[in-house]
């Protein structure tokens, strides 16, 4: 199918923890970029002056006008944010109803575990199925109205935003890691920086990227790697404590059963742990491979481990 270029996007959600990437992104790309928050509100600061700030409380009401004059809405809306976000897909749709040109590309907000195939982790499968099921939902409102199209984006873990938040494993303060397993598993993870650059690229390639799941990296590494560019940094012998990923995947599972925050802590025994204890399926799962299609080349350790604590 082809598709018209795309200029005006609307992010939702931006004043999160990636949306300011995106926005950022989309703005060193040109775009003509509006936010959309239910904040009443918001320091012309933040975003900067270029990008106009559109206040909405999510209703269908609120979000016609957002939407219009749209080419394509990116939502960066947080966990729990599912029926807003219904919302801003079904603005997205009816756009078309008013207008000769609606919304014709959707992005929802993925940014994270590629999820199209979690056959071989059913656990996680429950615990993504509020993202698992809008998925379906997008796809029908998709088929049922095709100039509108989506594209979804696999980050896996954001690389630099979760080293800070602990979510790797390392702790800079304590100069403290928890390594699974042996710690030589590779993972993919990607910047914040990263994931606005290949939202940006995807809304480029309007045509190749219609109704694809992409996955995009900015990383390629293991636990002992960034140990080791950590303790070179640091100039100092770091403290290691070895955990078990199978026994550590079964307890975060059981907390969560039991009404507990295990996330964290499953995230990490699904990405750090030996492969050959537990098999994972670490590929694509059928999502095309956002480096080559975008020409997004990965990221030095060094480099990023240096700009991250200076
Ligand atoms: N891969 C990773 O490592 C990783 C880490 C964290 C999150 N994620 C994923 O990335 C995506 C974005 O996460 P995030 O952490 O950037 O989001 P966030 O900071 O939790 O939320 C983003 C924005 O969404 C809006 N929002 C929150 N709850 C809402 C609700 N109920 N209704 C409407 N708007 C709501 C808020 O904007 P306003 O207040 O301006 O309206 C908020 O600033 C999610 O899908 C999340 O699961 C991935």
């Amino acid at each position: 199918m082809e598709m018209r270029p795309i200029h005006n996007v609307l992010v939702a959600g931006g004043t999160g923890n990636i949306g300011p990437s995106i926005i950022q992104a989309l703005v060193a790309a040109n775009y003509t970029v509006s936010v959309l928050t239910r904040r009443v509100f918001i320091s012309e600061s933040l975003f900067g002056r270029t990008v106009r700030v559109i206040q909405t409380d999510y209703s269908l009401e609120s979000l016609a006008p957002a939407v219009s004059g749209q080419d394509a809405v990116v939502s960066t809306l947080g966990l729990g944010a599912e029926k807003s976000q219904t919302n801003l897909l079904i603005a997205a749709a009816k756009s078309w109803s008013s207008n000769t040109r609606g919304v014709q590309r959707f992005i929802p907000s993925e940014f994270g575990i590629p999820n199209l195939d979690l056959r071989e982790n059913p656990e996680l499968a429950r615990v993504l199925q509020p993202r698992i099921q809008f998925r379906h939902k997008m796809k029908d409102i998709v088929t049922k109205n095709p100039q509108l199209t989506y594209s979804g984006v696999f980050t896996r873990l954001w690389f630099d935003w979760c080293i800070k938040v602990g979510l790797l494993g390392f702790h800079l303060d304590t100069k403290s890691a928890t390594i699974i397993d042996s710690g030589n598993e590779t993972f993919k993870a990607c910047d914040l920086a990263t994931a606005g650059e290949a939202v940006a690229a995807i809304l480029r390639k309007p045509t190749e990227t219609a109704n694809q799941y992409i996955t995009i990296s900015s990383h390629e590494t293991t636990q002992n790697k960034i140990l080791e560019e950590l303790e070179r940094y640091t100039g100092s012998d770091w403290t290691v404590m070895h955990r078990s990923g199978r026994e550590l995947y079964a307890q975060a599972w059981e907390s969560i059963q039991s009404g507990h925050n295990g996330w964290p802590a499953m995230l990490q025994a699904y990405f750090f742990m030996d492969r050959d204890v537990e098999k994972v399926p670490m590929d694509n799962q059928g999502s095309l491979d956002g480096n080559k299609l975008l020409g997004i080349g990965f990221c030095d350790l060094h480099t990023t481990i240096t700009k991250l604590y200076t």
